[in-house]
């Protein structure tokens, strides 16, 4: 009998919405996409686009610009990282965040990884108290968010500012807090495989007065402050418009046109993601040997992806597995890989960073997996693709690493 085998894609997103499409096309037909080129003095859909954020997770202002790497660099350049300061972040992250502490001029010292993904809280004591660290970039990697009560208080004993990197965490809270307001500023994506998709953009969203003018200046804004209904009255500007460099990043009216639709469906994806979440979850539940993360009652996440362990395989058998997986049409990521492939790097790639010794984080990456879960999966779909992982998984664990087959 001939093994099932999935043949959908696992980077293939949904149609944008018709009401994204037409706004789209409004947009258009005017030729009006810079954010700044408005007709009728009217709000541009980029500024509607950034009061419409702020209300969703009850933040005073906000920013839309070019990336959500931009929106890294442009928080900590407008709070104010200095040349060569420290600046602490997660190990366990994608290269835009080490890359974004670089690009102001700042060192990323790196914090060990939780086994439930998230950061270790007595190594970051320990950091901020060896490195003298003034901030800390906090990546909520593939959605998993800390305990904020415990970290909120740790950093205010310590008088470090927080930023916090919402790319993988847009919709999501803790303790029933949005995820991004936790700190001086939350900086989102919008790139294609996030929470809303247009194709790339990001979002800053701050209680920061001062914060956000600096940013709305550098982000390009030249003279034209006031035309940001999210920022704070032009008054409270000051000097940032002469004193803060222009550093063009902004984002477009078409973009913004396209997001504010999917912006507005964000709860009802979340809950279609989760649906799809809790399929495979509960199907990879009682596979011999996998392990998922724990996920604390406290978080409400959205399940764009999951994460898992087989603790128990060499590396040679993790390669095995994920060749295994994808002989029948599964596509996953290993953290262990020797290689960076594909959007997947760890710490050791980033050769631009003096070395760091993380052996917890390495020992907790060196068996973990990671999954896409696309909205253009069915629920059948999310069914079939665990199975395959089960059987994959089980095959692994037979006493002779099936070999055959594995290509
Ligand atoms: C954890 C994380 N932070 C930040 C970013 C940067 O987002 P963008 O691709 O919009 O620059 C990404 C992008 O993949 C990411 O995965």
């Amino acid at each position: 009998m001939t093994e099932p085998v999935f043949d959908g894609s696992f980077t293939e997103q949904e149609a944008l919405p018709d009401a994204a499409i037409e706004a789209a096309l409004a947009v258009m037909k005017t030729g009006r996409l810079h954010r700044y080129t408005v007709g009728g003095g009217g709000p541009s859909q980029t500024a509607l686009l950034e009061r419409e954020f702020a209300a969703s997770i009850g933040q005073d202002y906000c920013l839309a610009v070019a990336s959500g790497g931009y929106a890294l660099q442009l928080a900590m350049r407008a709070w104010g990282v200095c040349q060569g300061e420290p600046v602490l972040t997660n190990a366990f992250t994608l290269s835009p965040v080490p890359g974004a502490i670089v690009a102001v001029g700042g060192t990323p010292i790196l914090v060990e990884t939780t086994i439930d993904l998230t950061i270790d809280f007595d190594d970051l004591e320990a950091k901020i108290a060896a490195s003298g660290a003034r901030l800390l970039l906090l990546s909520h990697m593939r959605g998993h968010i800390a305990d904020m009560d415990t970290l909120r208080a740790l950093l205010d004993r310590a008088g470090v500012a927080l930023i916090e990197d919402c790319a993988h965490t847009m919709g999501a809270s803790w303790n029933g807090r949005p995820s991004g307001t936790f700190g001086i500023a939350g900086c989102f994506s919008t790139q294609t495989y996030k929470h809303i998709n247009s194709g790339e953009g990001g979002l800053i969203a701050t209680p920061d007065a001062d914060l956000m003018a600096r940013a709305t200046v550098l982000s390009g804004s030249y003279m034209l402050h006031d035309r940001h209904p999210a920022a704070p009255a032009p008054e409270a500007f000051g000097d940032a418009p002469l004193k803060c460099p222009n550093m063009s990043g902004r984002m477009d009216n078409l973009r913004a046109a396209i997001l504010r639709p999917q912006l507005a469906a964000l709860a009802d994806n979340t809950a279609r993601w989760n649906a799809r979440y809790q399929t495979v979850s509960d199907r990879l539940r009682d596979v011999a040997g996998l392990r998922l993360t724990k996920r604390d009652r406290r978080e409400t996440f959205v399940g764009s992806s999951i994460q898992f362990f087989l603790d128990d395989l060499t590396a040679d058998e993790c390669e095995a597995f994920v060749t295994l997986c994808g002989a029948r049409g599964v596509e996953l990521k290993w953290f262990g890989a020797p290689m960076a492939a594909g959007y997947t790097s760890t710490h050791h790639h980033w050769t631009y960073l003096p070395p760091q010794d993380l052996p917890r984080t390495d020992a907790i990456l060196a068996t973990l997996f990671d999954m896409r879960l696309p909205l253009t999966f069915s629920l059948d779909d999310c069914t079939l693709i665990a199975s395959i992982m089960a059987e994959c998984a089980a095959r692994m664990a037979e006493p002779v690493l099936p070999r055959a087959g594995v290509a």
